[in-house]
């Protein structure tokens, strides 16, 4: 298993993003989680790819791109072009879910699919041989600080059986409550990505946050 921890950007101060990508980088950040709302998919508003091509520029680590919209379709062009390594798109908002996979795959980028809580995980299964990530959401996504859903648990032991039924190699990445408590039940579960907000960007010192989640993660004593 490759465990990568991915810090969500939703928790930093953005009047300084660029400062805050760098402090968990230099924490051994794997990926940098940034969260796209569109105030209709969720009721929160974030940000577009004008912030994403920003934050290419000083970013050392792949872009992990969460598209909390509708018709993501649509934009795939827009954050494939401003640098996203990653592009997440949730199964309850893309109607032609295998086309926008194809889609992302063409601009050549990795493909991922995530479920909300209440999204059974058979909606995955014609499309798990072909993506690269399943994001399973461990809240409702929208906001940042909400409590870990404990169900998430036995999602993500069935989303593993699901990917290992379909030859599929794409890794389990869990998004919403992952904190000191909850990080190793989820890896044991099978989740490799793990994305933390709160837990980081809240912490006095996001840096050791990050190496301390990390080291969790991994089943070691943090330092
Ligand atoms: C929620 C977002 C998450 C969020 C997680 O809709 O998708 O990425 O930043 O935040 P925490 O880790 O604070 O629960
Ligand atoms: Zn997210």
């Amino acid at each position: 298993m490759n465990i990568r921890i991915a810090p969500s950007i939703l928790a930093a101060d953005f009047a300084v993003l660029g400062e805050a990508v760098a402090a968990v980088e230099s924490g051994g950040a794997d990926l940098i989680h940034i969260d796209v709302m569109d105030g209709h998919f969720v009721p929160n508003i974030t940000v577009g790819p004008l912030v994403v091509r920003a934050l290419k520029r000083v970013a050392r680590v792949p872009l992990s791109v969460h598209l909390m919209i509708e018709k993501p379709e649509r934009y795939v062009e827009a954050f494939a072009d401003a640098g996203a390594s990653i592009l997440t798109v949730h199964v309850e908002a893309a109607v032609h879910l295998h086309r926008t996979i194809e889609l992302i795959h063409g601009r050549g980028v990795k493909a991922g699919v995530a479920l909300n809580p209440a999204t059974p995980v058979s909606t995955l299964e014609e499309v798990a041989a072909l993506v690269d990530q399943v994001l399973v959401m461990s809240v409702n996504p929208g906001f940042g600080g909400q409590a870990f859903i404990p169900r998430s648990e036995s999602k993500v032991r069935a989303v593993r059986a699901l990917l290992d039924r379909e030859r599929s190699a794409a890794a389990i990445a869990i998004d919403g409550g992952i904190d000191r408590d909850t990080i190793r039940r989820v890896v044991e579960a099978g989740a490799e990505i793990l994305v933390a907000g709160v837990a980081i960007f809240h912490a006095q010192d996001p840096a050791a946050a990050t190496r301390e989640l990390k080291a969790l993660a991994r089943g070691e004593q943090p330092t």
